[in-house]
């Protein structure tokens, strides 16, 4: 049998080996069920070189402070929250520490307005709960439990998009490391190990306030977005060439200008000023986050492979760069018109962005 592979594999299988060379270079001491050691996991966060010359590549950039912070947490009983605006890269953290800590990154719970406590807690498996009336093998255990039973990392992705009283489903379970099933009398007890990372978004509208309560059992850590121009550069540059492999898009990952052209429009305008601070801007609704700046490569990859040269050009970025920035489209369209006219035409390397765009908004 041959194994299709997978468009978007989880962490630990995709940095398998990685992983596998962290543990075994690993002396120091490793909380319980961990597979390395919490400085092991920074260095697989943040990357490095071991001992034997084994390279471990960066997932993570940004200071080294907070994700100390973020993987010490974990060998406490607290939880670990991670916040910040869209795009910061919690999902993608919490998926790496995950994966480093647990080996196993897919114990998810997503939030959505319509996550249940079951999702939370455990469900039934009714065509058994009806034959055999309520047993062990009726239940169907959530990715909590699991995590409970094996002592694992258990993610809880949007948090404050659930209902406000299914949230609070995870005070027991974080304050008495007990999950109770009482139609069968028993409860399921955490084991060393078992720990929660959640991560929400504080620019969303229509988010349940976490109760204070709950907000207790957490230390947050806050994500900013990258502090340079220099650092979303290469973030933006480093994803999009492995999101361009794994797509097979048959371009050329794009030159670094290009990038910093996109990078560098996303900053000004996410400030609502110019780099050099003499013109203010308009700024657009959308969140213009590192995210969709790696999209807008992305795209343009995909443009210039399928139907251009397999580069990419002003001519690849500029709809991308509409689509990003447009997304109310009357004040939106006015704000891009203003930046289009008071800052791309004025740069003399930017022509044929301007020229591009232009012939968008037409
Ligand atoms: N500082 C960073 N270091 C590395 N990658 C980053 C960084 N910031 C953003 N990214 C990249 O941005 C992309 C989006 O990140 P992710 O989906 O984790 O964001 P998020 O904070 O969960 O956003 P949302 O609030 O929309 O869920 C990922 O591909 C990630 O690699
Ligand atoms: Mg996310």
């Amino acid at each position: 049998m041959t194994t299709e592979p997978v468009l978007r594999p989880a962490a630990e299988q995709q940095y398998a080996a990685e992983l596998a060379a962290l543990a075994a270079a690993d002396d120091r001491p490793r909380p319980p069920r961990w597979r390395m050691s919490p400085q092991a996991v920074v260095t697989y966060v943040l990357g490095g070189t071991l001992a034997d010359g084994t390279v471990i590549t960066p997932k993570y950039v940004g200071d080294r402070r907070l994700v100390e912070v973020a993987v010490g947490t974990l060998v406490t009983d607290r939880a670990l929250l991670l916040v910040g605006v869209p795009g910061t890269a919690k999902s993608w953290l919490s998926e790496h520490i995950a994966a480093a800590v647990s080996g196993n990154s897919m114990l998810v719970v997503q939030g959505t307005a319509g996550t249940g406590e079951d999702q939370v807690r455990y469900g039934w498996n009714y065509a058994r709960l009806i034959a055999e009336g309520p047993s062990e093998a009726a239940v169907v255990a959530s990715p909590v439990m699991t995590g409970m039973r094996e002592g694992a990392v258990v993610r809880v992705e949007e948090l404050t998009r659930m209902p406000a009283e299914v949230q609070d489903s995870f005070i027991t379970i974080l304050s008495e490391k007990t999950l109770p099933i009482p139609e069968l009398g028993i409860q399921v007890q955490a084991v060393p190990g078992f720990t929660v990372i959640a991560t929400a978004n504080d620019r969303d509208r229509g988010v349940n306030q976490m109760s204070s309560a709950l907000a207790r059992r957490f230390n947050t850590v806050v994500l900013p977005p990258p502090a340079t121009e220099d650092d979303e550069v290469e973030i933006v540059s480093a994803r999009a060439a492995q999101l361009g492999r794994a797509l097979q898009l048959p371009a050329e990952p794009p030159a670094l200008e290009e990038v910093r052209r996109v990078v560098r429009i996303f900053r000004e305008l996410r400030n609502g000023s110019t780099v050099d601070g003499r013109t203010q801007l308009k700024k657009p609704s959308g969140s213009l986050s590192t995210a969709e700046a790696i999209s807008v490569v992305t795209s343009g990859m995909a443009l210039a492979g399928h139907f251009g040269s397999g580069t990419i050009t002003a001519d690849e970025l500029a709809s991308g760069l509409l689509g990003a920035v447009v997304k109310d489209r009357v004040s939106d369209t006015a704000a891009w018109q203003e930046y289009l006219e008071a800052v791309v035409k004025e740069r003399a390397e930017w022509r044929d962005l301007y020229r591009a765009c232009q012939d968008l908004v037409g």
